[in-house]
């Protein structure tokens, strides 16, 4: 059995996101969304709650008997050991994220040897997108349909209007 890991914040998930979910399950029998729960790097939404999205989005994108989301804590490569998982699975959307995206890969590598990282490249209608720019736009009020799951969006505002910042 093909497994794959796509580890990322999702802090919230996005359109950019779910695209690579589509066209990286397609290559694998199982693809595994490891959901970081990085207490040193400050997120918007608990880690309970990125989970509970990205359940939402694979459900209603039908695509839930190929993804599975998990939680993780520590290292990439032990959580890919422990899902059996032969590789990783990160977007590229710009020559930005070239430099710290070959170091993870480069670093996971050393690491463990017989996990490879296969990259996507994101497709250019996404190319632009982040979650923290649909963070900023939805702090502020904004449209963010046109970025994130339309499953998700009421949710997104509901957290701004518990914080009290819309
Ligand atoms: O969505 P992000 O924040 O760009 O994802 C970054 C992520 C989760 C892939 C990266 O921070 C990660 O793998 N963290 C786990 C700790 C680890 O294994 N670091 C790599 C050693 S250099």
């Amino acid at each position: 059995m093909k497994i794959g890991i796509y580890p990322g914040s999702f802090d919230p998930i996005t359109l950019g996101h779910l695209d690579i979910i589509i066209r990286a399950s397609k290559l694998v029998d199982r693809l595994v969304i490891g959901v970081l729960t990085n207490i040193s790097k400050k997120t918007l939404f608990s880690v309970d709650e990125r989970v509970q999205f990205i359940n939402r989005v694979i459900k209603e994108n039908n695509l839930d008997s190929r993804v599975k989301v998990e939680a993780f804590d520590g290292l990439l490569v032990d959580f890919a050991k422990v899902q059996k998982a032969s590789f990783i699975v990160r977007g590229l959307r710009a020559i930005t994220d070239f430099d710290y995206e070959l170091q993870l890969a480069q670093t996971n590598h050393v690491m463990v040897p017989e996990i490879d990282t296969i990259f996507f490249t994101t497709r250019l209608e996404y190319s632009y997108l982040s979650s923290s720019t649909v963070r900023e736009i939805a702090s502020f009020g904004g449209d963010i349909t046109q970025f994130v799951p339309e499953c998700i969006v009421q949710s997104v505002y509901d957290k701004y209007n518990e914080i009290g910042s819309v």
